[in-house]
């Protein structure tokens, strides 16, 4: 068969990491009797060096006419970075913000898993940590504060900031669908991630997920505060099996529960929407500082193509091979420095994906 995938480098390690992401899904071409057919195409700060602005209508279109998209990551230093010095709709995340909106990813799937071989690399106690964990963050994607309406203006002489935090229950039923029909898939457990102590937001959303349930009496809910959440990542992650939540908490969440994987490069994502299509980008930045040196860890550029294979494409077989080669480089006791330990082989990016590469 021959798929049709948007590449979309991005800015800082971007390109290192999706090159390796590529070279490994040409090896599952090759293997596998496939041809993916790569369109490149800019976003973020790249595209505002380009054309002036991060995210172009040729962009969204091109997105929107293959059969999934691959990112990498953008933006850069917000310090430093001229593209900060932009008004705020047209810096590097205003691009990402509106091609998740233009294709309607409304659904954020990270799966946060502590692999055996990466124990030592996990920030936990022993204690907690030999448990092992396996849990999948479904972060609503295209709503909440991110989203909202947003101004700064002068108030009776004060200068005041507003973000709104909107939900309609339609959007709250499309992410709670989701979310339990993963759950089915898995362990059968949702622990939805809330704020209903203070939130009207999220007293609809508690309201909306106990309804969704009703179509789902083999998975068991708990609801959780997102306060006490982040407290039990750290706790105790192995309770966790299927996460859902609204867009801010999950940006938070999905950023806690991948550094006790180990490290932020080893967190992929899946973004989707109704269909077989999606977007699929690591859920780390663009790290700036290490960028262009070849040391970042490619692996969660790789596990995103190996989603890639396994949601918009159908190939089951494909992303469990690029899986288990990610698995067995880990074991052969290569590292990329980020995840480096005692006793391991420290390897570059790009080595790092030929030993992905040639272990599919
Ligand atoms: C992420 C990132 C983005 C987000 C930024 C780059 C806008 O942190 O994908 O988690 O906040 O969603
Ligand atoms: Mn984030």
């Amino acid at each position: 068969m021959n798929y049709k995938i948007a590449v979309i480098k991005g800015d800082g390690i971007g390109s290192e990491i999706v090159s390796q992401a590529m070279k490994v899904l040409d090896k599952i071409a090759d293997k596998y009797h496939h041809e993916f057919t790569y369109q490149q195409l800019l976003m973020g700060g790249c595209s505002i060096d380009a054309y002036g602005v991060p995210l172009t209508d040729e962009t969204i279109q091109a997105c929107k006419e293959s059969d999934a998209v691959l990112m990498g990551s953008i933006g850069g230093n917000t310090t430093t970075s001229p593209w900060y010095q932009l008004p705020a709709n047209l810096r590097p995340e205003a691009g990402l913000l509106k091609l998740r909106k233009s294709l309607g990813l409304f659904a954020n799937l990270r799966p946060c898993v502590l692999y055996p071989q990466l124990r030592n690399a996990c920030t936990l106690r022993e204690d907690i940590s030999i448990k092992g964990f396996d849990m999948l963050i479904m972060r609503e994607l295209t709503g909440g504060l991110y989203f909202g309406e947003r101004k700064t203006e002068s108030v009776d002489g004060v200068m005041t900031a507003i973000d709104t935090l909107s939900y309609n229950e339609n959007e709250i039923r499309r992410i709670a669908v989701k979310a339990f029909e993963v759950a089915m898939k898995r362990r059968k457990k949702v622990t939805s991630v809330d704020k209903a102590n203070v939130l009207d937001s999220s007293r609809l959303w508690r309201k909306i997920v106990i309804e969704v349930a009703q179509d789902y009496p083999e998975v068991t809910l708990e609801h959780a505060l997102v306060d006490s959440t982040a407290m039990q990542i750290v706790k105790d992650p192995a309770q966790f099996d299927v996460m859902v939540t609204e867009n801010m908490f999950g940006d938070i969440l999905s950023d806690e529960a991948a550094m006790v994987t180990g490290s932020l490069g080893m967190l992929p994502s899946a973004s989707l929407n109704e269909t077989k299509f999606g977007l699929y980008e690591p859920s780390g930045g663009s790290a700036p500082d290490i960028a262009g040196k070849d040391i970042a860890n490619p692996i969660a550029a790789i596990l995103s193509g190996a989603m890639l294979l396994r949601y918009s494409l159908d190939l089951q077989e494909e992303a469990d091979a690029v899986e288990k080669a990610v698995q067995k480089v880990l074991e052969e006791g290569f590292r990329t420095g980020d995840i480096m330990s005692d006793g391991c082989k420290q390897v570059k990016c790009s080595e790092m994906g030929d030993l992905i590469a040639e272990r599919v």
